[in-house]
């Protein structure tokens, strides 16, 4: 088969490198990259260490609002897929790139394969849930992460397709985790450029969602809880809300955080795995935590990765210094047969379903 992938964001590019390799020993894939994201530690920094193969297209299209980034998107899409005239279309999670791609398909009948189908959040204040719900509506073929997700799924009449894998997510944790380099190697690039050494121990921190970096209360508060805990804090800073970071960083000293550019996908693993606790309010960063057996507290209003949020593992947080300093409090156990996001081989499972469907 031809498959067109289109990728555009982090998250996308750490499931393509699972995927493509896969993928590609039977079929052909052509891959875009709508340029979403694009500087060298958002974009380069995971194509090359995670050896994922060059865009065939790269559109070069970032930023804006999102109905901007997303009608420019669907534009280019739909001349790509005219040219290359692909047998389906395969898409990753529910970023702006996602749903462009789902909309240019769609309008001019090339089928639809979604991987991590049927995440909900329940509400649509969260831009992402807008993006996943028009993209599974429009997919042939979902491939759901977990149970909760064709549960999703079968509420809204998309049982027929849906196809509990596993995540392409865990799948590229224990694959790469062998290359993930030791705590100690790792060297950090602070927002003013110096270099930093990881300590012993330290909490891992990432927080970029719209929800939490639309003002600088939510963000001030989150920095204000992981600078009071007892050891210091890795905060890999998303370009999204950089300069609010260095602002609050600017006003208020945060000593005992650290704050850098965003690492390479290896780092942010090894970080994960190694961090005494981890605050985020990422969807794979959460995931990650889970997997090393770390304990995490989610700042979220909805609940993303039910599977996770068991025995203390991983709480919702409101971006609250008390509320997150509580939870953080709690007790963890981790039960180690309890597995909910399969078993490290979601990708080879999707390519035999996308080969027995089309
Ligand atoms: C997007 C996804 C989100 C995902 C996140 C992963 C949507 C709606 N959201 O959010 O689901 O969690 O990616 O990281 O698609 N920017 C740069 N350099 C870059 C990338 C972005 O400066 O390399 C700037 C952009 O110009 C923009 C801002 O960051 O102003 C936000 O980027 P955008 O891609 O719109 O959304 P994300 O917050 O990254
Ligand atoms: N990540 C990374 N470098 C960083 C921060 C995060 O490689 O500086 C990785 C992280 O380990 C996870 C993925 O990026 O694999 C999550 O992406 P992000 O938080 O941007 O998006 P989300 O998962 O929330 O959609």
């Amino acid at each position: 088969m031809k498959i067109l992938t289109v990728i555009g964001a982090r998250p996308q590019f750490i499931k393509a490198a699972a995927l493509s390799r896969v993928l590609r020993r039977d079929n052909e894939e052509i891959l875009v990259h709508t340029g979403q994201h694009y500087d060298a530690n958002m974009s380069d920094i995971f194509f090359d260490e995670l050896e994922i193969p060059r865009p065939d297209h790269n559109l070069g299209i970032s930023g804006g609002s999102h109905g901007s980034m997303t009608g420019r998107m669907i534009i280019a899409l739909e001349e790509i897929l005219l040219a290359e005239k692909p047998d389906a279309l395969l898409l990753f999670g529910d970023t702006n790139s996602t749903i462009s791609g789902a909309i240019a398909a769609s309008k001019l009948h090339v089928p639809i394969i979604h991987v991590e189908a049927g995440v909900r959040l329940g509400t649509l204040e969260n831009p992402e849930e807008v993006n996943r719900v028009v993209t599974d509506r429009l997919s042939a073929l979902h491939f759901c992460c977990t149970e909760s997700s064709v549960e999703f799924l079968k509420k809204e009449g998309l049982s027929s397709t849906a196809h509990l894998v596993g995540d392409p997510m865990y799948d590229a944790f224990l694959f790469y985790r062998s290359r993930a380099p030791k705590i100690s190697d790792i060297r950090l690039t602070s927002l003013d450029g110096g270099t930093v050494c990881v300590p012993e121990k330290y909490n891992y921190i990432t927080c970029h969602r719209q929800e939490n970096t639309q003002s600088p209360d939510a963000l001030f508060e989150i920095l204000s809880a992981v600078n009071s805990l007892s050891v210091p804090a890795v905060y890999p800073v998303h370009p999204r809300n950089r300069a609010m970071a260095l602002s609050l960083c600017e006003q208020h000293g945060f000593e005992n955080i650290i704050f850098c550019n965003p690492v390479g996908y290896l780092e942010s693993i090894a970080l994960v795995s190694s961090a005494c606790q981890v605050v985020t309010d990422s969807g794979g960063v959460q995931r990650e935590a889970f997997f090393a057996g770390v304990q995490c507290v989610t700042v979220l209003d909805f609940v993303c990765w039910p599977e996770t949020m068991v025995d203390g593992r991983n709480q919702l947080v409101r971006p609250d210094k008390a509320d997150i300093l509580e939870k953080l409090r709690a007790p963890m156990t981790v039960d180690e047969s309890y597995k909910p996001f399969g078993d490290g081989h979601s990708c080879e499972k999707i390519c035999e379903i996308i080969a027995q469907t089309f």
